[in-house]
């Protein structure tokens, strides 16, 4: 298990990270063509889980990205969860607000000493009058957008939306449509709040059980990096709640997870969750070559211990695409019928919708 809360890496086509992870991944590279790996059950077919919505083509979290990735044919969509100081569950990839909204400017005051927005030092009312925008960085006092050719920075009008109101959306969609689509909930930072006198995953809980998601055949999968907030989960706040929904354990590429990364490891997960969510370059070495695929043991393992394999994150830039792959419908070739995952997070959905349908 994990020393301190994990920390997430985000690795595109990194050789230096990877070399650095390379007693990690030397463990899983067990074999070294994709066409010895396992496919998942015949008739499952893939998941599609909407990374932060359709992030590809609105700002990532916003009502506008759900109701696209809804009507894009996702089967999930995902909702990032922080606390606001009035205990209130809001929809935001960090627990700051810094890289998506103009807190900067509404409430330069605010910042901590570390020069960052907290959302956990806000109340909903405040976070309510900051626009949301792309995600942007800032350097040299120069602002620019992580991803330049998505939605125009600071363009139109967003808000951050709170967890309730975005199970109101996906259920109300649910109901007009016919449709069936699931949350995929991820509770984050769950050691920060605990340190700010905060339970998230009892409060997020809470939010699941009044919107009905109780049982594991649920259409919810609630998902964290830290496994031991999972165990708590499992072990201690469902059973108190009478709730017994699916878990999914994160796993990032970084050495601090290589513990879970054994066949000893994934088995200690398997008995508090349903499955596992790893970077997509812990399935698939990124420096392979198109024609000497590295894939991992990871899919085989997790099969074996009866856990699901749901990868991030799946975008069609060409640098958020492996040297190995050509674009992000090669990738998919690979992860889907090579690697044999049973679902992928992607900002784009209709594509990932578009490729299945044409790759029965
Ligand atoms: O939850 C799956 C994936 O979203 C994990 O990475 O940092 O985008 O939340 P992140
Ligand atoms: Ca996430």
């Amino acid at each position: 298990m994990l020393a301190t809360e994990t920390k997430r890496v985000s690795v595109v086509k990194s050789k230096k990270l990877f070399q650095r992870c390379g007693s990690l991944i030397g463990l899983l590279i067990l074999f070294a063509c994709g066409d010895q790996a396992p496919s998942a059950p015949a008739g499952d077919k893939p998941l599609v889980i909407a990374h932060r919505g359709a992030s590809g083509y609105l700002p990532e979290h916003t009502i506008a990205a759900k109701a696209m990735a809804f009507a894009q044919g996702a089967d999930y969509i995902e909702q990032d969860l922080v606390m606001t100081r009035d205990d209130e569950i809001v929809v935001l990839h960090d627990h700051h607000l810094d890289t998506v909204t103009n807190v900067a400017k509404l409430f330069p005051d605010r910042a901590r000493e570390d020069g960052r927005y907290y959302v956990i030092d806000f109340t909903l009312g405040e976070i309510r009058q900051l626009a949301v925008s792309e995600r942007f960085g800032v350097r040299n006092g120069e602002v620019s957008a992580i991803f330049p050719r998505r939605f125009p920075l600071n363009q139109s009008t967003f808000k951050v939306n709170t967890f309730a109101e975005e199970i109101e959306l996906i259920q109300g969609l649910n109901r007009s449509t016919g449709k069936s689509v699931g949350i995929y909930a991820e509770i984050k930072s769950p050691a920060f709040h605990r340190e700010e006198g905060k339970d998230i995953s009892a409060a997020v809980l809470g939010v699941l059980k009044t919107y009905g998601y109780v049982h594991a055949g649920d259409k919810v999968f609630l998902q964290c990096f830290d496994p031991y907030e999972l165990v708590r989960i499992r072990q201690e706040l469902m059973p108190a709640m009478s709730m017994d929904v699916q878990l999914v354990q994160l796993i990032g590429y970084g050495e601090e997870f290589a513990p879970l990364l054994t066949t000893d490891g994934i088995q200690q997960v398997a008995a508090y969750a349903a499955g596992i969510g790893p970077s997509m370059h812990l399935l698939v070495d990124p420096d392979s070559d198109a024609d000497d695929l590295q894939v991992s043991d990871l899919v085989r393992m997790a099969h074996a211990a009866g856990l699901k394999v749901h990868p991030y994150t799946f975008r069609r830039e060409s640098d958020q695409i492996p040297p190995y792959a050509k674009d992000l419908e090669d990738l998919l070739d690979i992860f889907v019928n090579r690697v044999g995952v049973d679902g992928v997070f992607t900002d784009f959905p209709d594509r990932v919708v578009k490729f299945l349908a044409t790759n029965p």
